[in-house]
């Protein structure tokens, strides 16, 4: 069985500029070789910069959302072959925000998943649950019932997708799953992955909610967590280049 790669990604939600883009890129583009695979998922009207400023370079280029359809009349949304002419490999679905902000249900992501796959994109499929949901004792039926609609994908293509486990009260908190919570839902996360298909025992499945470089080695070092997906430290290019280093 080959083992999950490690991967860092960087979410840059909706933040950045055309010059603040630049300085982030330049520094990441910089990074020492290692075996991670290190993506950063940028806004869509930025894709085009990225794409420039990490040509040539082993850093991937990922966007933060793909609509389920082709093409078609779905009016503000993009395809995924769109975002593999702009250079993404990678494409977060299912992100916590947009299941909050957006009303995706765990349906709507499996069929964002299996878009993503269909043209080429690697999905990051992301689950997690609340606050309200942990004390409830319901995190892993929560995690479960999020994975349930992507078995079908997992069944047939675990070998190209990556799942991110991130615990909504985590977000953005300053509030991180010590590395023994996370290591448990991890666990439990690759039980359903290889209930579902064995092979999908390397899939990689990465932590993300307030990792920092100061936490970043801990929680990678557990033996279930393959690397993080970052929001906030991925916008500082240190801190960002530190979580790299904390994943090789
Ligand atoms: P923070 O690292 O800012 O908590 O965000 C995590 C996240 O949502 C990454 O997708």
């Amino acid at each position: 069985m080959t083992k999950p790669d490690r991967w860092v990604i960087g979410n840059w939600k909706m933040n950045g500029s055309l010059a603040s883009n630049a300085d982030l890129l330049e520094a990441v583009r910089g990074k020492p070789e290692s075996s991670v695979k290190v993506a950063v998922c940028a806004p869509f009207p930025y894709l085009n910069q990225v794409q420039r400023a990490l040509g040539g370079s082993d850093v991937q280029s990922g966007a933060q959302d793909v609509c389920e359809h082709g093409s078609g009349a779905y009016t503000g949304q993009v395809s995924g072959a769109m975002l593999r002419e702009f250079g993404a490999t990678v494409v977060l679905v299912g992100h916590s925000e947009r299941r909050q902000f957006n009303g995706e249900t765990s349906e709507l992501v499996a069929a964002k998943a299996a878009a993503a796959l269909a043209t080429g994109l690697t999905p990051v499929i992301c689950v997690g649950e609340t606050l309200t949901q942990r004390v409830a004792g319901l995190a892993e039926a929560t995690v479960a019932a999020q994975l349930a609609p992507c078995a079908v994908l997992l069944a047939t293509s675990s070998a190209r997708v990556v799942v991110a486990y991130e615990p909504v009260w985590a977000i953005g908190t300053g509030k991180t799953a010590s590395p023994a919570e996370a290591q448990a839902m991890h666990a439990f996360i690759r039980t359903q992955l290889t209930a579902i298909e064995p092979s999908a025992a390397s899939v990689s499945v990465l932590y993300g909610g307030s990792v920092k470089a100061s936490n970043a080695k801990e929680l990678f070092s557990q033996p279930d967590i393959d690397g993080g997906l970052i929001g906030g430290a991925s916008l500082v290019a240190a801190d960002f280049l530190a979580i790299i280093s904390a994943a090789g």
